[in-house]
Parts: C-alpha cells; sequence; structure tokens
C-alpha cells in the first residue's frame, strides 16, 4: 500500500467513525494520526452545529482538540463515555484483540476505553494479523524507580524488553512513567500475557486491548469493512 492510499484508508475509516457519534454525546478522542483524522473529522461536525464534549487520551491529541474547536470534559465530570473512537498497532481478526501503545498514549487511552460504551477502532488494513506480537513488540507502561528490575522480570516472562528512548534520553509518558516495548514472536494467548504482565510490580498498564473494541473499522482502497467481535 502507498503512503497516500494508506492516508486515504485511514481517512476512510475515521470519516465513517465519525458518523457514529450524535448530538450530546461524551466522545473518548483517540491518539494518533488515524484518531487525529477521526478527530479533525468531528471538528468539521462540530463546526456545523454539533454539539458534544471530549475526553481526550493524550496531551498532543487535547491540544489538537482545543486547536480545533472541540469542547473537551474530563473524568472529573463524566465517568462514562458514549464512544471512544481510536487507532491500534495490531488488531487480532476474529477477536478483535489489539496492541496499542506505539505513541505511548497506551494508559489514558485504555482508561478511557474501559469508561466507553462504546469503542469504535480506526484502522487501515496494514494493522490486521491472524496472531498478535510477531512484526510489533508490545508496549508496556512501567513506573520509573527500579525500572531494570521490571526488564529483567519482562524478560524472564519470555519477551525481549527494550527500554523505549526519545534521542538518548528514556521516553516519558503524559503520566510521567517509562515505556518497555516488549518483542514476542506471537502472542497466542493475550489473556494470559495480559494476567501474568499484572504480577510484575512496576508494570502499571500494557497495551493489549481485549475485549474492548466494540468494532473495527478497516479502511481499505475499496472502501471500508466493519468487523465486529
Ligand atoms: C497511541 O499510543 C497508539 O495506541 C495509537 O493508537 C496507535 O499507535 C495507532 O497510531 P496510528 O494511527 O498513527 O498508526
Amino acid at each position: 500500500m502507498t503512503m497516500s492510499s494508506q492516508d486515504a484508508a485511514k481517512r476512510a475509516a475515521a470519516l465513517q467513525a465519525v458518523k457514529a457519534i450524535e448530538d450530546g454525546m461524551v466522545v473518548g478522542l483517540g491518539s494518533g494520526s488515524t484518531a487525529a483524522l477521526a478527530v479533525g473529522a468531528l471538528a468539521a461536525r462540530v463546526a456545523q452545529g454539533l454539539r458534544v464534549t471530549g475526553i481526550p487520551t493524550s496531551e498532543a491529541t487535547a491540544a489538537l482538540a482545543r486547536r480545533l474547536g472541540i469542547a473537551l470534559t474530563s473524568f472529573a465530570e463524566q465517568t462514562r463515555v458514549d464512544i471512544t473512537i481510536d487507532g491500534a498497532d495490531q488488531v487480532e481478526r476474529g477477536s478483535l484483540a489489539l496492541i496499542k501503545g506505539r505513541g505511548g498514549a497506551l494508559l489514558r487511552e485504555k482508561i478511557v476505553a474501559f469508561a466507553s460504551d462504546r469503542m469504535i477502532v480506526i484502522v487501515d488494513e496494514t494493522k490486521l494479523v491472524d496472531r498478535l506480537g510477531g512484526t510489533t513488540p508490545l508496549p508496556v507502561e512501567i513506573v520509573a524507580f527500579g525500572w531494570q528490575t521490571v526488564i529483567a522480570r519482562l524478560a524472564a516472562l519470555g519477551c525481549s524488553p527494550t527500554l523505549r528512548l526519545e534521542g538518548d534520553k528514556p521516553f516519558v509518558t503524559d503520566g510521567g512513567n517509562l515505556i518497555v516495548d516488549c518483542a514476542m514472536t506471537a502472542i497466542p494467548d493475550p489473556a494470559a500475557l495480559e494476567a501474568r504482565l499484572a504480577t510484575v510490580v512496576g508494570v502499571i498498564e500494557s497495551g493489549l486491548f481485549i475485549g474492548l473494541a466494540s468494532e473495527v473499522l478497516v479502511g481499505r482502497p475499496t472502501g471500508v469493512e466493519t468487523l465486529r467481535r
């Protein structure tokens, strides 16, 4: 897929997702390049009179939404989200389990997804896989204190962990934490891996999103396909 056709595919999925948003809804605003297209499409509808409030999943998305004129709210005011629209790094066919977090926003993305009645995931077809893992490492958000010990524990679980860097410094998330990218040949049982990761003290969350995507809109050069669990 060429760059421009990939962009067109992402845009098609984003436009279709935004059609699900209705007046008065609280909308979870995802992070990443595909979610940004949805924020742009939502802003266009807001400019035409749609009234919504957004809960952003990252500081970058919050800044974009503000710039485009989408009113923002927070969990201090709303504990439920009607629909969240977000991207993904990988989508497993059938289960619609996801890997997220290449942009480093996985913790807020997961909190918003859990609070949402419906999560619409928007991707181009390059993100679809038969089994999670492989070419895409699993991002895991960890606390900064003692990160070396956490990395050792993650390695003992069978992955090849690498502390994510930005330049020559550790990448720091919006929450002030670090990200470890865990390379694995394949993830045959995402739920079991999620449970094992949760036993490691210092791990905050992983980028495994299991049972959260209500539907996945796959942008293709020929149109948008909707996948449901
Ligand atoms: C952000 O932390 C990620 O979970 C993104 O949703 C994911 O990386 C998808 O981004 P793109 O739409 O840019 O591929």
